[in-house]
């Protein structure tokens, strides 16, 4: 049996890491996990639940009854919360600010990395996330932290989310990704932070093609079999 690779991919919002890291495990045939589709999923359950994801106790007193799946059908992934497809609803901006929130919690972050080591144990990918190079997965095989400047950033999830026909303002896009890099930065477990031994790629003026083609051939020189 040939053997498993990881491919760790971290960094701030919207900078590119679901995008890439897709592209990345197509080109490769590896499995790809979105790490943060997991965060949303339980902020998704919380404020269903109405319960307040800003306090602790409420929130991770939901975890229990919180089963969360990630389901493969012809290429594409279905994130599946006790058996009700949130896919969609969970990429609204509402759940983004409160995804930081609670994935603050050890008793989530604990719950999702389980599931996430498991995940990777029997197949080869590419995940990506916040604390997958530092903490989840410290020995991949290859580390990418992806930037872009925070009004790039914000530029990109505007044009995102005007496509899906949400209403929102440029300017306060830019505030809540700040937000959300200072949260995801400051917090106590795992915090977003370059690994030491990572490659940081800024994709602030590189084309989309290009990331890829750098982060290919970043795989094939330390990964040389495949
Ligand atoms: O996963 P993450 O939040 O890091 O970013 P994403 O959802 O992959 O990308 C955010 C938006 O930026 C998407 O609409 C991408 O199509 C776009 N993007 C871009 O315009 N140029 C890049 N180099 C990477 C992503
Ligand atoms: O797409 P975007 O980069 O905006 O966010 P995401 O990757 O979907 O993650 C949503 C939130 O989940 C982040 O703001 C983090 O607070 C949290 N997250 C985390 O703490 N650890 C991860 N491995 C992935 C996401």
């Amino acid at each position: 049996m040939q053997q498993q690779i990881a491919i760790a991919i971290d960094g701030p919002a919207a900078a590119g890491k679901s995008t890439v890291a897709k592209k990345i495990a197509d080109y490769f045939g590896y499995i790809y996990i979105d790490t943060g589709a997991m965060y949303r999923a339980f902020a998704w359950y919380v404020l269903t639940n109405e319960a307040d994801p800003k306090n602790e106790e409420q929130s991770i007193q939901l975890l229990s009854s919180f089963s969360l799946t990630l389901e493969r059908e012809n290429g594409k992934t279905f994130v599946m919360v006790n058996d009700h497809d949130v896919t969609k609803e969970i990429r609204s901006n509402i759940v983004s600010l409160h995804a930081s929130s609670v994935a603050a919690y050890g008793a989530v972050r604990t719950k999702m990395v389980d599931l996430q080591r498991d995940m990777a144990k029997h197949v080869s990918v590419v995940m990506d996330g916040r604390d997958i190079g530092t903490n989840v997965l410290p020995n991949a095989d290859v580390k990418i932290f992806l930037i872009a400047s925070a009004e790039e950033r914000a530029e990109r999830r505007y044009r995102e989310l005007i496509r899906k026909g949400e209403d929102v303002s440029k300017n306060q896009l830019l505030t809540e990704i700040l937000k959300r890099d200072a949260q995801d930065s400051s917090r106590q477990i795992a915090p977003l932070k370059k690994a030491e031994d990572a490659v940081e790629v800024d994709t602030t003026s590189l084309a989309l093609p290009e990331v890829v083609t750098k982060i290919i051939n970043e795989i094939r020189r330390k990964v040389p079999a495949k």
